[in-house]
């Protein structure tokens, strides 16, 4: 088992452990300190609730109310945290109960803020069970929900008790979840660690085993972690982690109405690739570079290119929606090396243009 201990601007009593394992449900009650709490309480995505919550609830060892919902991002909303706010209610939750978010991004973020605002702070455990919120959505203490069609718009920064990421969980992923998760993987390799990215790029073919599966998730929390610790509230460094985000995001968005909804990661792979063109137009990286990122999201079946036609007015409504936008002007975190990345950039409009075009284009996607 690994263990990384993320200790947020140095505060000892922030600091809080991220277990990294196989078979670790069995031993939640091991991993933290379950007695001080008055009750439990687990919010399950109910995807993963049939194949492993009586796994967690022999690890828990004591009684926990089981609450499951529904998921899907366009469930992340306020209407879905005031049913969580009602079940709390209902089961006399008081500021001693401890909630345990077991699920994928979803299920961590929505539960994370429903938790997080309740009575001021209940405490919460991430138990995250997609690929994708095991390497990013359970780290960094981001918690929030959706509100009109702008994602994660409404939300805090509030940190967890301890996050525990069991890699048997992964077992259960469709296949197109599971690849969405390389997205962020591949996006950390790019923006912070060349020598992280040509590990993955090394990595044997799927599927991959569980204890390479630990080591990816190690190596991927922690370049996060060390990122986060530097700058918690997103005042600088942090932004980097947006690569591909603004105009992933943006797609994503767009996506949804339309008969081929991208799933996250698909939609930042895409972004990143925008988003290094981007790079490329400002004179940040040489052409090799967007190539070499197309190649590694071809390696792990991700797609480069968007199809379906983009509007271009709804396109740059999203856009200028990103939080990261400062008076109407959109603050990129673009490429800047192989393993390095610079925030807050500018770009015109011909090299966003250019990108849009270059992610549309068929000739490329060989
Ligand atoms: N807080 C952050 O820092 C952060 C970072 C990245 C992403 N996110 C958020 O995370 C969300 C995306 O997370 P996600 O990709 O995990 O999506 P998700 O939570 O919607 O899960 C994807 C699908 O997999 C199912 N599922 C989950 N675990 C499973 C398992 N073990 N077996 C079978 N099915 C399972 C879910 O029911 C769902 O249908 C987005 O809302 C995004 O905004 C947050
Ligand atoms: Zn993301």
């Amino acid at each position: 088992m690994e263990k990384l201990e993320v200790n947020i601007e140095t505060v000892e009593d922030r600091a809080y452990p991220i277990w990294i394992g196989s078979g670790l449900l069995d031993q939640v009650a091991e991993l933290v300190n379950l007695d001080k709490y008055s009750s439990i309480v687990v919010i399950c995505d109910e995807k993963v609730r049939p194949h492993w919550a009586e796994k967690l609830e022999k690890g828990i060892g004591r009684a926990a109310a089981i609450i499951d919902f529904q998921t899907g991002e366009d469930r992340k909303n306020i209407t879905t945290v005031e049913a969580i706010w009602h079940r709390f209610m209902e089961l006399k939750l008081d500021r001693k109960s401890l909630v345990i978010n077991f699920g994928g991004g979803v299920i961590g973020d929505m539960g994370g803020f429903a938790a997080s605002t309740f009575m001021r702070g209940v405490d919460f455990v991430q138990i995250p069970t997609t690929l994708l919120s095991q390497v990013d959505a359970s780290v960094g203490g981001k918690v929030g929900i959706n509100f009109g069609e702008t994602k994660n718009i409404i939300g805090s920064f509030s940190q967890p008790v301890a996050v525990i990421i069991d890699v048997d969980t992964l077992q259960t992923l469709p296949g197109r979840e599971y690849r969405s998760g390389f997205a962020e993987i591949i996006k950390h390799g790019f923006i912070y660690d060349a020598d992280y990215l040509q590990y993955i790029r090394s990595l044997p073919d799927q599927p991959l085993s569980a204890e390479d599966l630990i080591k990816v998730i190690h190596l991927s929390c922690d370049i996060k972690r060390r990122v986060i610790e530097m700058d918690e509230k997103e005042s600088g460094l942090r932004k980097i982690l947006n690569f591909g985000h603004t105009f992933g995001h943006a797609l994503e968005a767009l996506s949804f109405s339309t008969e081929a909804p991208l799933l996250h990661g698909e939609a930042v792979s895409i972004g990143m690739v925008a988003e290094a063109r981007i790079s490329q137009s400002l004179g940040l990286v040489p052409e090799d570079t967007v190539h070499l990122l197309e190649h590694t999201l071809k390696i792990f079946e991700l797609p480069t290119r968007y199809r379906a036609d983009i509007d271009r007015e709804r396109f740059y409504e999203k856009l200028k929606a990103d939080k990261k936008n400062v008076n109407d002007e959109i603050r990129w975190s673009l490429l800047a090396g192989v393993g390095l990345a610079q925030h807050d950039c500018l770009a015109g409009q011909e090299a966003v243009e250019d990108a849009i075009n270059y992610i549309q284009h068929e000739k490329n996607d060989s």
